[in-house]
């Protein structure tokens, strides 16, 4: 059993400030972190999926460190469009799958599982996109891990999720091209994804492509195409990707942060 537990959108602002005026995002991702220390069974990593930092300073990723540094098993961190790809870099140096220059492309072995993340972030943009030297190296990548196990990792997902204003800051080039080779590697167990701060999924390519609710506030669900841009703070949650080797299957279980009543025997 290999167990891939994915956090996403923390959203974390430097020591003395909070998020839109309003929210302490550090405070919930310390529940967060808390929640992930009490799980039964320790993860074999786990994954950021973008948005680390809200704004992308260096003082923001100092915080996104000390918060995160008594999660005691390996941590992969990749870029959302809230990051700063440099600052990123410059604020974990130990964490040299994080390349020098360029896009935050890697793969990392994960027990059985491949993960495979993918930069969809664009400086300067809300919005993402595949151009052809990303989805070049992902086809590269995955025919190199044909057979095994992959989860492909990317902050913007590949779908509309029918929130209008998410949409529109959505994967905005590369979609189709991504199924088309998603498709032609039916070992992808899941795309997974961040951005969208709720739990989401759909098929894609053949694969499940899921996104990742955040440790502080949700996108509001609602479904209208001129729905206003705004956050709630619905439960938070995480996703746990378990893979089970006797099956072969990827199973995702989605997580409460928080500790509740409970647990109590059924006899
Ligand atoms: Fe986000
Ligand atoms: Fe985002």
């Amino acid at each position: 059993m290999t167990i891939l537990v994915q956090i996403s959108d923390l959203h974390i602002r430097e020591h003395g400030k909070i998020a839109y005026g309003v929210l302490d995002t550090a405070t919930y991702l310390d529940q967060t972190v808390k929640t992930l220390l009490r799980l039964p069974q320790a993860p074999d990593a786990v994954i950021v999926t973008g948005d680390l930092a809200d704004s992308g300073s260096l003082d923001d990723y100092a915080r996104v460190q000390h918060l995160l540094s008594r999660l005691n098993v390996p941590l992969y961190l990749m870029p959302g469009n809230h990051d700063d790809r440099a600052n990123l870099r410059t604020a974990f140096p130990a964490h040299t799958y994080l390349g020098n220059s360029g896009f935050i492309q890697y793969t990392a072995r994960v027990g059985e599982l491949h993960v495979v993340a993918l930069d969809t972030t664009e400086p300067g943009q809300e919005a993402g996109a595949l151009c052809t030297e990303r989805l070049d190296w992902l086809n590269s990548t995955l025919n190199a891990l044909s057979g095994q196990p992959v989860i492909v990792a990317m902050h913007h997902p590949p779908f509309n999720t029918l929130i209008g204003h998410m949409d529109a800051i959505g994967l905005r080039a590369g979609t189709n091209e991504l199924e088309t080779l998603i498709a032609r590697h039916p070992n992808v167990q899941r795309i997974i994804c961040g951005h969208l701060h709720r739990a989401i999924e759909t098929c894609f390519g053949g694969t499940l492509a899921s996104i990742c609710p955040a440790p502080a506030h949700q996108i509001t669900f609602d479904l209208h195409p001129q729905a206003p841009a705004t956050w709630i703070l619905e439960p938070p949650a995480f996703r746990v990707h378990v893979w089970d080797a006797q099956s072969k299957r990827l199973i995702s279980h989605l997580v409460p942060v928080g500790q509740f009543d409970g647990p109590h025997p059924f006899d």
